[in-house]
């Protein structure tokens, strides 16, 4: 072939046009299907990724701030999650309870107001749930309550036959991150929560910070020498 003889033809305006079109649709999609993946994969792994405000808890009825009552009043997370030392369910409290207090607190509230109107009209709080385990598991808080409260010996390994006096390195430094292998801690009932629910005292709004799946809950069983047999968790 000689040199010259081959000509490009020259493309018109409107393939010029198309073809940036296509390019700048084509990246994206490609941006967007990376995003879904990553998000996708994350919230299959445990907890969506952090970012998007995806892994905010969900919009509340009343803007319950948890802040205000265990950081500023004090209140123990037992005070109101009644049944958590005793039974399964944590428990939230009733319009009545709050109300005991906010017959009286926070006339200038917007969230007051709407919460009296709740208990004049006899209605309860449509609370939305932050954790929800699929219908098949079995959790019980009181057994983890009982277990992790008291007082322990932070040790690297728990030891099958002192299970009850210790408590693991990585779930002690949930409650007292600075705390050291051979300390002797103790833990009351509302410091358990933390190795599960983190510090909720301390969130606007309570979001989910802890897997809690299957592997999760496995592998702390195997840590505290709990069982690990399917029925336990499954029905
Ligand atoms: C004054 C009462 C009160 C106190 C004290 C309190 N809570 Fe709550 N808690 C609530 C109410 C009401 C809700 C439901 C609204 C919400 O999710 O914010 C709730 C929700 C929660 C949830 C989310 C439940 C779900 O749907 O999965 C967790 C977890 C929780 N509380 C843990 C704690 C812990 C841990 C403490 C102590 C550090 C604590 N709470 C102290 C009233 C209280
Ligand atoms: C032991 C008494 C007590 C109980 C029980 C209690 N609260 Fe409160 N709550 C307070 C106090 C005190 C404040 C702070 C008021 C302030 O800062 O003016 C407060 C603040 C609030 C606020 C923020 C008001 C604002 O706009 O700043 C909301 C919302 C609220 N409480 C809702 C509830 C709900 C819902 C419950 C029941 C699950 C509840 N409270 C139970 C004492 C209580
Ligand atoms: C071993 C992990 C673990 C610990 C410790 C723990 N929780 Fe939970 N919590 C869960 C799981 C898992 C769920 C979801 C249960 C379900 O969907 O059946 C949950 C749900 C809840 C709920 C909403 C549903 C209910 O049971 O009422 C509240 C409120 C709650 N926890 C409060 C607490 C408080 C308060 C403490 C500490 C006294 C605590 N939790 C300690 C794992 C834990
Ligand atoms: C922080 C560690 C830890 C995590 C996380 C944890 N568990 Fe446990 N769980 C324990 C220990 C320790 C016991 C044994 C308590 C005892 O010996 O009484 C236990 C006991 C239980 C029991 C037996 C209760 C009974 O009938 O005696 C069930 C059911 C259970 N866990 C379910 C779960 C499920 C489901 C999850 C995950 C959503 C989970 N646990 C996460 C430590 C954990
Ligand atoms: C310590 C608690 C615990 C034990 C023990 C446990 N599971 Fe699970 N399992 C869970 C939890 C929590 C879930 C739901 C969250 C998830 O999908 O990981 C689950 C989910 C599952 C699912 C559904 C998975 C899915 O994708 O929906 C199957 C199947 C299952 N478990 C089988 C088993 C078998 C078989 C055993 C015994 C070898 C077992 N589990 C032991 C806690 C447990």
């Amino acid at each position: 072939m000689i040199p010259g003889d081959f000509k490009v033809k020259k493309p018109t305006k409107k393939q010029l046009i198309l073809l940036a079109v296509s390019g700048i649709v084509g990246l994206f999609g490609t941006a967007a299907a990376i995003t879904v993946g990553v998000f996708a994969f994350t919230a299959w792994w445990g907890l969506p990724l952090d970012i998007y405000g995806f892994n905010e808890g969900p919009e509340q009825p009343i803007a319950f701030p948890h802040t205000k009552h265990v950081q500023e009043l004090g209140l123990d997370c037992t005070f109101c999650h009644r049944t958590v030392a005793k039974e399964a369910s944590a428990s939230i409290p009733s319009v009545e309870f709050c109300v005991s207090c906010h017959k009286i607190i926070g006339d200038n509230s917007e969230e007051i107001a709407k919460l009296r109107s709740y208990s004049s009209n006899e209605k309860p709080i449509d609370w939305q749930r932050v954790h929800r385990l699929p219908d098949h598991v079995h959790f019980v808080h009181e057994a983890h309550i009982r277990f992790f409260s008291g007082t322990k010996n932070v040790v690297s390994k728990i030891d099958r036959d002192k299970v009850s006096s210790q408590i693991t390195l990585e779930d002690a430094r949930k409650i007292y991150p600075n705390t050291k292998v051979g300390e002797i801690i103790d833990v009351k009932e509302s410091q358990v929560c933390m190795t599960c629910h983190g510090d909720v005292g301390s969130m606007a709004k309570v979001k989910q910070i802890r897997p809690l799946k299957m592997a999760d809950c496995v592998n702390c069983h195997r840590d505290n020498s709990a069982p690990t047999d399917c029925i336990t968790c499954h029905y």
